[in-house]
């Protein structure tokens, strides 16, 4: 048995990129810029600032901004954001996911969330799960985001655990890599073409099964 199971945030415990991106949308507009949603697939697993960088790439007038007029829009898209948040409930947690938890917790396994959010444990209240979670790693914890393995590594650290006995669950391809490096078994939520390197991977929350899962992680030979 696995000791630890590590989840991402947006886009496995909730789909929280439609928010991101509408807040991002009142950023650029304000800017002047133009993003589409098949623009915020790039954003989805990225950091604020990094973000916002590829935002402003979009506008060769904007490209040599001050790291103090970065820093304030970066800020305005956060309000932005932080006031959507408060529009989210229980009924915003992907389906499969609540069961997910409880089954894991009944096995006595931990839980850890690894997000590149600083606004993860705000999610987890507004989400009611909070009390579902053993230990958080935010953006705040890390000194490198994914695909950096540091996110996932630090919380099976604090566990005290093996990383071969943690299973990270993701959906972005940053991410999924950033559970291969820390040599953990990863579990993609997502499309093959996306993530191919995937040791067990499903289209949807939906089909996320603890006794899958515990199959593919054992039959992995760990
Ligand atoms: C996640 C999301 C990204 C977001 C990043 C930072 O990785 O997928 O879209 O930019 O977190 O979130 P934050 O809440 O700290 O701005
Ligand atoms: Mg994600």
């Amino acid at each position: 048995m696995p000791k630890a199971f590590i989840f991402d945030l947006d886009g496995v415990i909730t789909d929280t990129a439609e928010l991101h991106y509408q807040a991002w949308k009142r950023l650029a507009d304000s800017l002047g810029i133009t993003i589409d949603r098949e623009f915020n697939e790039e954003l989805k697993g990225v950091g604020r600032m990094e973000s916002l960088e590829k935002i402003l790439a979009l506008d060769s007038n904007q490209s040599d901004l001050s790291l103090e007029r970065k820093e304030a829009l970066a800020t305005e898209k956060n309000d932005h954001y932080v006031d959507l948040l408060g529009t989210i409930s229980e009924d915003d947690i992907l389906p499969g996911i609540t069961d997910l938890l409880a089954t894991i917790r009944q096995q006595g396994i931990k839980v850890g969330l690894g997000s590149a959010s600083k606004n993860a444990t705000h999610v987890l209240k507004e989400l009611k799960l909070i009390d579902q979670f053993d230990y958080i790693v935010d953006a705040a914890q890390v000194s490198k985001g994914k695909p950096d393995p540091e996110t996932f590594t630090n919380a099976a650290d604090y566990f005290g655990v093996d990383y071969v006995e943690c299973i990270g669950i993701e959906d972005a391809p940053s991410g999924v890599t950033a559970v291969n490096s820390a040599g953990m078994f990863s579990v993609g939520v997502g499309t093959a073409e996306a993530l191919s390197h995937a040791d067990y991977r499903v289209d949807d929350t939906t089909e996320l099964d603890f006794d899958e899962i515990i199959q593919a992680y054992q039959s992995f030979g760990v």
